[in-house]
């Protein structure tokens, strides 16, 4: 009994003894795979390092879709496409045999290509759970893109309430968002910046109307932005341009009257004037020409519109209060003009006069000499 004993312990020694000699030869994948991280369309590089390789079989594998890539350096996929006349996949040996890397190569990434990849050396005589095998990963940044459904575009609000801007944007890696007013102006929550996808708009106050840029970066180039209206109901204002306009009379001048509106919804605008002591409505007729300026004003704010009303040919009875008028669902407010009477023509449009009497009288010599002579000339070619 005690021999046999002796003899089994004797042989677990050598058994494990012999065990441990084979393993020194088994095949030993000894880096790390460093993880890789390459922008969409670039070429990645997965590097596995085998150590006593021999005759066994070094395997690529994606673990995301289970999809073997390939087995030493041939590849086993079924569609290896050319694109840009390099394949897709490839695998490159590289080293000594006693050290060779295979170097996993894949072309053209897209993001469906990220992931984790498996290296394992296939010892037949092994359970594939012995198998040596270690894991790579694959990042594949994208460029920030928008998502529009989630993304503010326009908000309408009432003043006092509370609500939210809200930027909705992907990328690899998750970008950072920054909102700042496209005026650059201050932002409702303090400073010209704002870090984060989501703008709080608290109290909201007339002021806060306006159009927001938000940018979304990765450092992947380029970066994505979009632009958010922000709508404040509010009751209309009006302020003129000039609150008095002089014009002189009975020689078919004309009088340019000009307010700005703001308010939301947009208010509607209608002139009226102060006739023999009461007030009248103003139509857009021949006698007056009413107007919204249409092209872009540098001097206007967010949300703010330009009305003229021309007085065409202005009579004595012109010379009047008259009255800018702004309504809308909210509310209504007017601001006034006076039109007085000058005895020079005012304006843009008027004729031009010379600046001087002196100036006068040399142009006046110089049309006459020019006109007596012009007049011989016709007089001699006659007589020919
Ligand atoms: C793999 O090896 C190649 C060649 O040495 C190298 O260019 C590449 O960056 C390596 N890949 C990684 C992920 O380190
Ligand atoms: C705004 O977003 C915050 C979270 O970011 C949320 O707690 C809050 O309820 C939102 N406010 C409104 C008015 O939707
Ligand atoms: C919002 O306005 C109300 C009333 O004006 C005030 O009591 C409150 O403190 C304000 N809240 C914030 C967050 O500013
Ligand atoms: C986001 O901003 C922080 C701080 O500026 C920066 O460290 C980080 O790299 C940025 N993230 C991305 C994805 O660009």
């Amino acid at each position: 009994m005690r021999a046999s004993k002796m003899d089994r312990i004797l042989i677990l020694v050598v058994l494990a003894a012999l065990m441990t000699t084979v393993a020194a030869q088994d095949p030993e994948i000894v880096d790390e795979i460093w993880p890789e991280v390459k922008p969409v369309g670039r070429t990645a590089r997965l590097n596995c390092t085998v150590a006593n390789k021999l005759n066994h079989v070094v395997t690529w594998e994606h673990m995301d879709t289970n999809q073997i890539i390939s087995l030493d350096e041939s590849i086993d996929l079924s569609y290896n496409p050319i694109e840009g006349g390099q394949r897709k996949y490839e695998v490159q040996k590289r080293g000594p045999d006693n050290r060779v890397t295979y170097m996993l190569i894949i072309r053209r990434l897209r993001q469906q290509d990220a992931g984790r990849y498996r290296c394992y050396v296939k010892i037949q005589a092994l359970d594939f759970t012995k198998w040596p095998s270690k894991i790579g990963s694959l990042t594949v940044q994208v460029a920030p893109s928008i998502r529009p459904g989630e993304t503010t575009t326009v908000l309408v609000v009432d003043q006092l309430s509370n609500s939210n801007l809200t930027c909705a944007a992907t990328g690899i890696p998750a970008p950072n968002i920054t909102w700042t007013r496209s005026d650059g102006g201050k932002l409702p929550t303090g400073g010209a910046q704002f870090r984060g996808a989501v703008l709080p708009l608290l109290n909201t106050t007339v002021k806060m109307g306006g159009v927001y840029r938000c940018v979304a970066d990765n450092n992947i180039k380029p970066p994505a932005q979009h632009l958010a209206e922000v709508l404040v109901f509010n009751a209309p204002t009006v302020r003129v341009v000039q609150d008095s306009v002089g014009q002189a009379q009975n020689r078919r001048f004309y009088a340019k009257l000009e307010c700005i509106t703001q308010g939301y919804p947009v208010p509607t605008v209608r002139w009226e004037r102060i006739v023999s002591g009461g007030r009248s409505p103003i139509n857009d007729d021949d006698k007056f020409d009413f107007n919204k300026q249409t092209t872009d004003n540098q001097n206007l704010k967010a949300g703010e519109q330009w009305y003229t009303l021309k007085v065409k040919n202005v009579q004595a009875n012109d010379y009047t209060d008259y009255f800018c008028i702004a309504t809308n669902t909210k509310g209504a407010s007017q601001a006034t003009i006076t039109m007085f009477e000058t005895t020079e023509c005012q304006g843009p449009n008027c004729p031009s006069l010379p600046s001087s009497k002196a100036a006068e009288v040399k142009v006046s010599l110089l049309a006459m000499a020019t006109t007596a002579l012009l007049q011989y000339v016709v007089i001699a070619s006659d007589r020919r």
